[in-house]
């Protein structure tokens, strides 16, 4: 890993970029490389200098690469998610942007087995509504790491995407991957290398209209 000691000046071109066009993928993903245990330090290594809530460094991540394992959370992701995919189908009007969506979404449900790693991000603990341990303390100590991870591979060619449907059954989860009962799993990335690089930044409101100042509801 290179240090940056002489300027303290990014170049904007690129890391604007990144952070723009770092999408979630799903049909181009190269379903035929490995990803190697090095690279995947490497994104790890990056993305532990995230901001963790209290210096608590209690994020661990497992990679599962195993054929057998990731058969098995393929069929939970697609009992969970399927019948979810179906509904948002069924409101999506044909063509729309949101129609691409759900179909990319079933493209992850249909292949989750095919892809090279899946990375779970985890915290020991769990969340706690009544304790200095709120979800957003919580997760909050986990997601930007996260998003270094996405980042970190990006920058290596490395195509990702945050999923959540299989939270809904951490228990089958846990079973499958011998996790133990006071880890919180906060996500799967299914982690490949990209195909073509066109990522084009999603459409989003300006940030005019989703920014006040000094009293809420007050434009900028
Ligand atoms: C909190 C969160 C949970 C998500 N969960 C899933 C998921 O379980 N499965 C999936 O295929 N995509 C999931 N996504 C990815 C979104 O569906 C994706 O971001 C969306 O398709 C928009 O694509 P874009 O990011 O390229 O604009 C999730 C994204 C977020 C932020």
């Amino acid at each position: 890993m290179t240090e940056t000691t002489a300027s303290t000046a990014f170049d904007l071109g690129q890391t604007d970029r990144l952070l723009t066009t770092t999408k979630a993928v799903s049909r181009r993903f190269d379903l035929t490389r490995d990803v190697p245990m090095d690279v995947l330090l490497d994104c790890i290594r990056i993305a532990s200098a995230a901001p963790i809530g209290g210096n608590r460094e209690a994020n661990r991540w497992l990679v599962v690469k195993d054929p057998a394992k990731k058969q098995r959370l393929a069929e939970l992701y697609q009992a969970a998610g399927n019948p979810y995919l179906a509904s948002l189908r069924e409101a999506a009007e044909p063509g729309s942007r949101q129609s691409r969506v759900v179909e990319a979404g079933q493209y992850i449900a249909d292949h989750l087995a095919e892809i090279p790693a899946l990375v779970i991000p985890v915290r020991f603990g769990q969340p706690d509504e009544t304790s200095i341990y709120t979800p957003q303390s919580f997760y909050g100590s986990v997601v930007p790491g996260v998003w270094s991870f996405q980042l970190a591979a990006r920058s290596r060619g490395i195509g990702t995407r945050f999923t959540t449907y299989l939270t809904s059954c951490a228990e089958e989860v846990a079973e499958v991957l011998g996790i133990t009962a006071e880890v919180t799993q906060v996500a799967l990335l299914p982690v490949a290398y990209y195909t073509g690089d066109s990522f084009t930044p999603a459409p989003r409101r300006t940030p005019e209209s989703i920014t006040y100042l000094d009293t809420w509801g007050v434009a900028p």
